[in-house]
């Protein structure tokens, strides 16, 4: 028997990364990020230039994807996007190029969530990756977001907790950005830490209740540490990088950690897959395959390019959407507030 082949060329343009992706069912073909260094400068994303650096990738970048993919505009069975949550400058970007093509090539529109599409991007059939079964928990860290999901289906989805304040991924970046590091630092926090000792300086970990998040105070908190240190010696910073960053690295892991831990005991599930652009965090990479022998849990953790933002996980959920008939129309607007299941 042959199944049907359906492509979807999908668009993410959320924050500060323009991708397009081609997907043949589950498969990703192709899969091409143009990532705006514009903000390096900056130290952190400038909603304006986003916008403006979108629109002039993504004729170019939706042309790589259709190339490498080899597909011709003819063949694409559906359009998907990211409608929300993010920048509404960065969104609507990519919602009208999305709307636009669809209208020309009379195809059909998907709209996807960006949190859901964190979370869905272990379905991308690929031999370095396995889909979890139903019911699972994800935890979706990045640098807009930090949730604990229980996935019950695709589509039915209940945020068990939350960050309060910042992201996981902002924690990480604005530590960073204290040590003098270039933004985003997530990564050279990741890179410093491999090397430094996570036990030589200790930070207070947040008393929050529930499965909630706080990661506002672990900022204030090195701020102060970093304050009192380079006061005694201007130079602590550099001579102790790679520690500073191991223990920053390690108070963070061990609160997303605990976390875990409480949601997998409150709900009996030992399924747990983590998403977005902090699960390309070696450390939190380590700790859930430590899990499998520590806890007993089964881990998820997807391969690096579909964890930082990228189009490959929006054409899943377009698929998934696609197979349930889930299309939308061109009334469509973006959202830069929408939550999971909403
Ligand atoms: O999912 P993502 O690409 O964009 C959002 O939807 O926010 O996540 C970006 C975040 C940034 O804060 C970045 O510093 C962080 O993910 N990040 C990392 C690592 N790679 C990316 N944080 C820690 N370690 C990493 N290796
Ligand atoms: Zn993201």
């Amino acid at each position: 028997m042959t199944t049907k082949k359906i492509y979807i060329l999908a668009i993410e343009s959320s924050c500060d990364d323009t991708s397009a992706a081609v997907l043949c069912n589950t498969k990703v073909l192709s899969n091409v990020v143009a990532t705006q260094e514009i903000h390096k400068q900056y130290g952190g994303v400038v909603p304006e230039l986003a916008s403006r650096a979108h629109q002039q990738n993504i004729v170019p970048v939706v042309h790589q994807a259709l190339a490498k993919a080899n597909i011709d505009k003819k063949q694409l069975s559906a359009i998907a996007f990211t409608r929300g949550p993010g920048l509404m400058g960065s969104l609507l970007v990519g919602t009208s190029f999305a709307k636009s093509l669809a209208l020309a090539l009379n195809i059909p529109l998907i709209e996807v969530n960006h949190m859901e599409a964190h979370i869905l991007a272990h379905f991308i059939d690929d031999e370095e990756m396995t889909a979890p079964p139903f019911p699972f928990l994800g935890m979706t860290i990045s640098g807009g977001h930090t949730q604990i999901v229980k996935v019950n289906h695709y589509f039915d989805m209940e945020v068990l907790g939350e960050t309060l304040d910042d992201a996981v991924g902002e924690a990480f970046d604005k530590s960073a950005k204290l040590m003098g590091l270039p933004y985003p630092g997530g990564p050279l926090v990741d890179k410093h830490a491999r090397k430094g000792n996570p036990s030589a300086f200790s930070f207070p970990k947040p008393k929050v209740d529930g499965l909630n998040f706080s990661f506002s105070g672990l900022k204030t908190s090195i701020l102060y540490f970093l304050q009192k240190h380079t006061k005694n010696n201007p130079n602590f910073v550099q001579e102790n990088i790679d520690d500073i960053c191991a223990s920053v690295q390690h108070t963070i892991l061990e609160i997303l950690m605990e976390k875990l831990d409480k949601a997998a005991k409150e709900t009996g599930i030992k399924h747990v897959a983590i998403g977005g652009g902090v699960a390309a965090n070696s450390g939190i990479r380590q700790r859930l395959q430590d899990a499998r022998e520590t806890k007993g849990w089964t881990t998820y953790i997807p391969k690096f390019q579909y964890c930082t933002d990228n189009a490959g996980m929006i054409g899943i959920v377009g698929y998934l959407k696609f197979m349930e008939n889930q299309f939308t129309d061109q009334g469509i607007a973006a959202k830069a507030r929408y939550a999971i299941g909403s």
